[in-house]
Formats: C-alpha cells, structure tokens, sequence
C-alpha cells in the first residue's frame, strides 16, 4: 500500500525513458503504467557473468587465532569492540598483505577490497555474511550493531544469496554465490546499480554515463576528491566533495537518480574519516592514509593511478566501535551542510523529487529529525519498499525479511525501530 501510493505521485514521467528498470531484480514491473521495453542485456556487459573473474580455488577469510585475536569476532557474532590496535598485527602473517590475481574479484568498496587483500575476507571476493560481520569488526572496529546492518543491506539489497550467506563483493559471480542459479535468478553483487551501489560515489563513475563502470577507481575522480579536501577528508570537506559530485552528476546524467539508497553514500563518506585514520598518525584522515586504503598512486603530473586497496603500514585502528548511532549521526550532519534533492533526472531534463521515504520528505531531509526516524534511518533501507529508480520499487522479498528479522532486528528493537514481519 505504502509503495502504491508513493508510485502514483511519482509516476508523472513516462516510463519508457527508463527501459532498464523493468530488468532490475526485485523491481515489481506490474507497477508500470506503460509497457516496458527490454533493455538489450546480455552477461557480457561490464560487471557481468561473462567477465567475472572466477577462482576455481576458493578460500574462506583466514580466522583469527587466539595468538591473534584481533576483536576475537568470529562466527557472525559479537566480538570485544575493543579497537587502538594494529591491523594486521606484527607477525601475524595469515593477514599480511597478498595481492589479487586475475581470478579474484573486487568492486566498488575499498573498505571491503582492502580487506580482503589482507585475507579478512575471503581473496577470491566470494564472501559470507559471517566473514563480512568479522573482518568489519576485528580490522575497523565497526560496532556489532552497525556490521550486521551493513552486512545484511549487502545481501539483501544487492541480492547475495540468502541460502548460501554468499555475496559477491564486485560483479556477478551467480554461479558461485547461488544455491540454485535456476530458483535464485542472477545475483549480480555489490556492482549491481541502484541498489547498494549509486550514482554521485566519491571515486566511481556513475553507472549509465560510463556504460555499466560503477565499480572501477576512477583517478579524474580522486583528483577532484584531493583538490577539494587538500589532504583533509573531514566532514566539512568531504561534504562540499559529495556536493560536488551531485552536481555533477545532475549535469552530466540525464539517468542520474539519488534516493533513499544514497543515504549510504555519506555512510561511506564518513568511514574516511572515522574508519581509515591511522593511530600511528594521530587519527588524522590524511592523504597517504587515504590513497593507500584507496589504491591511489600520485602520478606526480595531476593524475592519480591505481594499485590493490591496502591496510596502511604500522596502521592502528578506531578505540571505539563505529555504531549505528555514530554513522547515523554522521550521515544527517553531512547532509545538512550541503542538502540536496533526492530524486531523479527525468526525461525532459527536470528534476523530480522524491516525494516521501522514511526522514526524506518532498525530496529532503529536515534538519528537525528525531526519535525513531533518526535511529532507524539505516534499518529501514533493509525493512521497507525502497523507491531505487524514478518509477522502480524495491521491495524486500519475504525471504529477505525473514533474513533481516533473524540476524538484524534484535539489534534495533530497543531503539523503536518496527520489527519488519509484525
Ligand atoms: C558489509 C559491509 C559493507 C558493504 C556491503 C559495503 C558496500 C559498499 C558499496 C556497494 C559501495 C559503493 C557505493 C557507491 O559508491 O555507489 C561502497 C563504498 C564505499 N565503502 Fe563500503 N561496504 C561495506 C563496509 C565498508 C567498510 C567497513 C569500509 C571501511 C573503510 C567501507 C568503505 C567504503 C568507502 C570509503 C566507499 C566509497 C567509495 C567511493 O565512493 O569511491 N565500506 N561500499
Ligand atoms: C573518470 O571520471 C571522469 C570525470 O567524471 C570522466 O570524464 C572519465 O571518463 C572517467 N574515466 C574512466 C576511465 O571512466
Ligand atoms: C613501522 O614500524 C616499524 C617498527 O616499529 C618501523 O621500523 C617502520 O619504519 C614503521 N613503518 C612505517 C611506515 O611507519
């Protein structure tokens, strides 16, 4: 009912201009007004099946020990939340830094990428909800809560497998991720567009423009990051580059959409300056910091090229955990120094705003939030119908409810948020 009623007052640009929508997994197409036509996809685009690496030798995320216990966070579940230690820890050479062959798989995140060249995460790409909820925790010191949550948005929005607990961290690695590719459908990782993934990222193409390049380090972009923030990516700076790249993406996407889903684009704005800072450089969010999380290499004449994401040397992590409180928090102050329109380009060059998602109304954010809309900000993304395309509706399966309620909800309970299955 609540998405029927959304669609109606957004469904005021014809829908043919955005062909591809019908094709997006759990994209309701009935909801459609006009018939759709198919966009021409086939495996072989960019982020693909037919271009995906493939590792015939997988091998899962290697453990902690007891002699390097890290935040001794194993099996999914909650570990000390104890950080201001070094990752990887001196000798502990399970966790030193291996490079990626042709045959593994990396994508939009540095934070995972990084993670998995350290064997955090398993080196091939291939992931598992447990791993993903470990490796945040014992290398960043993301709280438990916040590890789940963003975990759980992985698997659900960008449809890892729910079976498996697998997850492809780049492009569509089905074969590999499904229980049953035939039941499952494809599950295109965390390259899918529009779904964790957005237009209007700090150093990726948006999708459209750059003919399916969501995923890879662009160095133009990280130059535009540097030349704004001057070797400070702090909130105030980086807000002005996130602004930047909005405008940016108005003027040169004409399928420029930002909704409700690009919210987690200040999350992970903010883990520049709360996630990567080094204790060993005074938890300044500095520029060799930065570029070595990153993968940046300064060219020395204005351009920035890329090697493999790494954990900095002598790197010290956060003393606290990053809660969903934190990031939260993070997010609507980030937002508010620059506010801009959620929404989407439309046909004839307008702009519509989102009329109304959980704290976005008429396309904006007040700065009046409060109460459960605040705390719940993040949860509803993987609890609601989330408008992921002008007239495209994600709807979480029931299977991805059910997953949510099992290994999210008991977190957020407490804070009001409404459990999704009641
Ligand atoms: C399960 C946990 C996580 C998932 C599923 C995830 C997924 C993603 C995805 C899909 C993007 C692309 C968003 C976009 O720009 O369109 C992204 C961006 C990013 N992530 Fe993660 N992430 C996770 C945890 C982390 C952690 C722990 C860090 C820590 C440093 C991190 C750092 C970043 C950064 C800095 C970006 C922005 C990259 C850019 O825009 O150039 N992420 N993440
Ligand atoms: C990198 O980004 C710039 C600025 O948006 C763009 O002009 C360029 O085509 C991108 N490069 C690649 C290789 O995608
Ligand atoms: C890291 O620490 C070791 C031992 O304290 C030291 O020799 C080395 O120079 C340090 N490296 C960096 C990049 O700080």
């Amino acid at each position: 009912m609540h998405s029927l009623l959304l669609l109606s007052s957004v469904l005021t640009v014809t829908t043919n201009a955005f062909p591809f929508v019908a094709e997006m997994q759990g994209v309701d197409s009935s909801l459609f007004r006009n018939p759709v036509k198919r966009q021409q996809s086939g495996g072989g685009q960019d982020g693909g099946p037919d271009t995906c690496p493939f590792n015939a030798n997988h091998k899962p995320a290697a453990p902690v020990t007891s002699q390097y216990p890290y935040n001794n966070a194993k099996n999914g579940k909650p570990g000390n939340g104890k950080g201001g230690f070094q990752v990887p820890a001196a000798g502990d050479t399970a966790h030193q830094y291996t490079a990626p062959g042709p045959n593994d798989i990396r994508g939009p995140c540095p934070g995972l990428n990084a993670a998995a060249n350290h064997n955090f995460l398993a080196h091939d790409g291939i992931v598992t909800f447990n791993e993903l909820v470990d490796a945040q925790q014992n290398v960043y010191n993301v709280g438990y809560d916040l590890a789940v949550l963003l975990a759980a948005l992985g698997l659900t929005l960008t449809d890892g497998d729910l079976v498996t607990e697998k997850l492809s961290i780049g492009c569509d690695a089905t074969t590999r991720t499904s229980f049953s590719p035939i039941l499952t459908g494809s599950e295109p990782g965390l390259d899918g567009h529009n779904k964790f993934e957005s237009d209007a990222s700090l150093t990726r193409n948006d999708y459209f423009p750059a003919n399916g390049d969501n995923f890879r380090f662009n160095g133009t972009l990280f130059g535009y990051m540097q030349d704004t923030c001057q070797g400070n990516f702090d909130l105030n700076n980086l807000a002005e580059y996130r602004y930047q790249r909005y405008q940016q993406s108005l003027a040169e996407n004409p399928n420029f959409y930002f909704g409700p889903l690009a919210l987690l684009l200040y999350g992970a704005a903010s883990f520049l300056y709360e996630l990567m800072p080094n204790g060993n450089h005074g938890y300044a969010p500095d520029l060799e910091t930065i570029t070595t999380f990153f993968g940046a290499v300064n060219n020395g004449d204005g351009t920035w090229g890329h090697v493999p994401e790494r954990i900095p040397d002598n790197w010290t992590n956060r003393k606290t955990p990053y809660t969903n409180n934190d990031v939260t928090t993070q997010i609507l102050e980030m937002y508010l120094l620059r506010p801009v329109l959620f929404g989407g380009a439309t046909a004839d060059g307008g702009f519509d705003a989102l009329p109304s998602f959980g704290a976005i109304k008429d396309g904006k954010i007040s700065s009046t939030i409060s109460g459960p809309n605040t705390a719940c900000l993040l949860f509803q993304l993987a609890t609601q119908s989330v408008p992921s395309y002008l007239n495209g509706i994600l709807t979480p399966t029931l299977d991805a409810l059910n997953f949510v309620t099992s290994k999210v909800a008991p977190q957020f309970k407490n804070l009001g948020c409404p459990s999704p299955l009641t």
